[in-house]
């Protein structure tokens, strides 16, 4: 039986001071599924395998930005900005997303953007900027974005129209509120019979605050799941002080808002980051994870990606080789958008991006 969509985040019912305090707009249609997969469970030889559908999100364009966006967006509009400015890869999830849910809530995107490894999604996601409207900076590294941004945030507030700042990933203390809300409708579906307890959560861990927002909600809520945060990203992202920085401020914002809400320091021991899956590089698809690709494909019917999903599940087909998972309950948390954006992408002429974007389409790819 379907649950019954949500009106509000879980965490305003369970601490009704939240309401109003903390700014939220509506994007996504919550709860997302837990769907059991027992061919799957079976294959690797768990007790239980669940899959979280955050690819469910939204029916525009989902995946686990749309829980940090309904934060950061009612942020922006609070503080009256009118454009949001953040950064990512040139296939970036992250920037597509804020385009697409910045602009149906009247915001337009600025996105600077660093070179990554070309593969037929990144290119994919690029068309969709051109079409979503995406104001794109081609930043020769990544090492250069914070120097390009700091000129745009100079040059638009000289002309009074500062834009609001979204890190990369939309991991800022607001963002990752969006998953400890997240934590709270998962005890919301296994007090509801939906799924079991997990024993462990596997998710992709890029700019560090999905993980760090599911770690800090399952303690606040009082579950005793490990999140196991699979990095798909470098250090200076993907680390565990990072983690424990962003699940302290994110707690930390919300106990000020609401003094019931369980706080607590979170230290970077307290914080799990696999970073066996990674591959060497942001963007670089691993023998591991294209099996685990089509292990999910063919068991779950599941569509995964190599740069985040596919090494986020990887990790739990190794677990599970190894025994661990014998007799325990996995969730694997799904956060890539399932929206098929075909038709535009088809018609989409690359020649509407920058200049600077054209080599990507006209070179071979990468994989
Ligand atoms: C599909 C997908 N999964 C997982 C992640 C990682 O999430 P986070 O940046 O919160 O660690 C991203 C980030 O861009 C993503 O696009």
């Amino acid at each position: 039986m379907a649950e019954t969509t949500y009106s509000e985040p879980v965490i305003f019912e369970e601490f009704p001071k939240l309401r109003g305090r903390i700014p939220w707009t509506p994007i996504g249609d919550f709860p997302t599924p837990a769907d059991e997969c027992r061919a799957l469970a079976k294959a690797l030889g768990a007790g239980s395998v669940f899959i979280k559908r955050d690819d469910l999100s939204n029916t525009q364009y989902g995946g686990n930005k749309v829980r940090k966006l309904e934060f950061l967006i009612a942020h922006a509009q609070k503080l009256h900005f009118k454009k949001l400015l953040t950064l990512g890869g040139i296939g970036s999830n992250h920037l597509l997303a804020t385009t697409i849910h910045g602009k149906n809530h009247g915001l337009d995107t600025i996105g600077c953007v660093a070179p990554q490894p070309v593969d037929a999604h990144v290119k994919k996601n690029m068309l969709l900027y051109a079409h979503f409207g995406t104001e794109l900076h081609l930043c020769p590294t990544a090492a250069s974005v914070p120097a390009t941004m700091l000129e745009i945030i100079a040059t638009s507030t000289v002309k009074g129209e500062p834009p609001y700042y979204v890190p990369g990933g939309g991991s800022s203390a607001i963002g990752v509120i969006g998953y400890i809300n997240a934590a709270f409708e998962l005890k919301r579906q296994i007090r509801d019979g939906v799924l079991p307890e997990p024993d462990y959560i596997y998710v992709a861990n890029g700019s560090s605050g999905t993980s760090s927002g599911l770690t800090a909600g399952c303690r606040a809520a009082g579950l005793k799941t490990k999140v196991m945060g699979v990095r798909v990203a470098d250090w200076y992202m993907a680390n565990k002080f990072t983690q424990a920085q962003l699940a302290t401020f994110a707690a930390a914002r919300l106990r000020a808002a609401d003094s019931d809400f369980p706080f607590q320091v979170f230290m970077p021991q307290d914080m799990t980051l696999r970073s066996e899956f990674f591959g060497g590089e942001y963007g670089r698809h691993t023998n591991e994870g294209n099996e685990a690709v089509s292990l999910l494909q063919e068991h779950a019917g599941l569509k995964l990606e190599g740069v985040y999903t596919g090494k986020a599940a990887a990790a739990m087909v190794a677990d599970a080789r190894a025994g661990k998972l014998a007799g325990k309950n996995a969730l694997y948390w799904h956060t890539f958008s399932s929206v098929d954006f075909s038709d535009i992408v088809n018609n989409q002429d690359y020649h509407d991006l920058p200049d600077a974007f054209h080599k990507y389409f006209e070179q071979p790819e990468d994989m």
